[in-house]
């Protein structure tokens, strides 16, 4: 098959916010993807989806297939802009679809839905205005964040608020930097666990990964903020998180948690990948924090590979897995 592997690239860029590339791929792991794929005896066609003339680069350039990284840059929407041109045009992509894609994105929508379907998510309260009267049910301590940004963009530890001085504070605040709507829920104390699912022919879930906090007290931080996904495994900053996959957790619990990720990915109708996340709280409930249905798949540091490779699978067989899923759904469409 001819695929054209469509990605953002991180880089540096001075004029840019520091969380600007947070969400974009490495040159490391677009070559990895790139590898995997060619290993496979397919060819591969790299497109960088910042271009201006996507539209009429896939009119032009049309892939059998269009192996989808590109978390997108614009709008309200942007991990669908490349999935919606892909529509128009008529060319199959890896990966959920466009509609899957910008509801993910917006995690308020996406818990009504969780709440509609039973799945256990932290209450919430969405500040479109930021003044909102608060809703006197949800119980502090409260986080808040940016409703549709991912790679905890924007979360650290001041998003954890105790009264409502501090909470109006960090509304205006998110508002302010990410221009959106800002998303309140309550502070889940607990453990913080992640659930890979993969399609291919089957759904396979994952074994669960544990991301453990306990080593970074030197931080100041507690839990999976920005700077922690950013400078991970950095000693000076204490930032020293320990992951156990699979987690360790009872097998009655391990049950609840798959549950509830399979669940969530049924309930917004990803397609072949998928990463939940959650926090199980002291009395083992999991609740569902958001999903990823673009997780990250550097072959070195994403939590997704990692669950890959507990499961078993080498990093060309997750990234033929996805493929493979993909082109099926390709051809029994046809
Ligand atoms: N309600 C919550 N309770 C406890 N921790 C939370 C909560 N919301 C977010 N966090 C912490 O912040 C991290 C990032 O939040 P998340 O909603 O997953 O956003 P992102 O899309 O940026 O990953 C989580 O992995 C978790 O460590
Ligand atoms: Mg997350």
């Amino acid at each position: 098959m001819r695929i054209t592997l469509a990605y953002n690239l991180k880089r540096k860029d001075e004029a840019k916010p520091m969380d600007y590339f947070s969400e974009f791929d490495s040159p490391q792991t677009i070559n990895a993807i790139a590898s995997a794929i060619k290993s496979r005896g397919h060819r591969v066609d790299l497109v960088d989806a910042d271009r201006p003339d996507l539209f009429s680069y896939f009119s032009q350039n049309r892939a059998d297939l269009v192996f989808n990284i590109a978390e997108g840059t614009c709008g309200k929407f942007r991990e669908a802009e490349l999935p919606a041109i892909l529509d128009c045009l008529d060319i199959p992509y890896t990966g959920s679809n466009t509609f899957c894609l910008a509801l993910a994105l917006n995690k308020g929508l996406t818990k009504k839905i969780l709440k509609a379907e039973g799945i256990p998510t932290p209450n919430f309260q969405i500040f479109f205005r930021g003044n909102e009267t608060l809703d006197p049910q949800l119980k502090f301590p409260l986080i808040v964040k940016p409703n549709r940004e991912g790679s905890a963009k924007g979360i650290d530890i001041s998003c954890v608020v105790n009264n409502e001085g501090l909470l109006y504070k960090k509304i205006r605040e998110i508002k302010e930097t990410y221009k959106q709507e800002v998303l309140v829920e309550e502070f889940i104390e607990g453990r913080e666990l992640t659930v890979g699912i993969l399609e291919n022919g089957k759904v396979m879930i994952l074994p669960i990964l544990e991301i453990d906090f306990a080593g970074c007290g030197k931080s100041g931080e507690y839990f999976y903020s920005w700077r922690m996904k950013e400078y991970q495994g950095n000693k000076e900053l204490g930032l020293l998180p320990s992951f156990h996959c699979p987690a360790r957790l009872d097998k009655d619990i391990e049950d609840k948690v798959k549950d509830a990720a399979l669940k969530t990915h049924r309930a917004i109708a990803c397609l072949d990948i998928s990463r939940t996340d959650i926090r199980l709280s002291k009395d083992n409930i999991p609740y569902v924090l958001e999903i990823n249905p673009l997780p990250g798949l550097s072959p070195d540091e994403s939590n997704f590979s990692l669950m890959a490779y507990a499961a078993g699978m080498k990093y060309d067989d997750l990234i033929e897995a996805i493929l493979l899923s993909a082109a099926e759904r390709k051809r029994s469409q046809n």
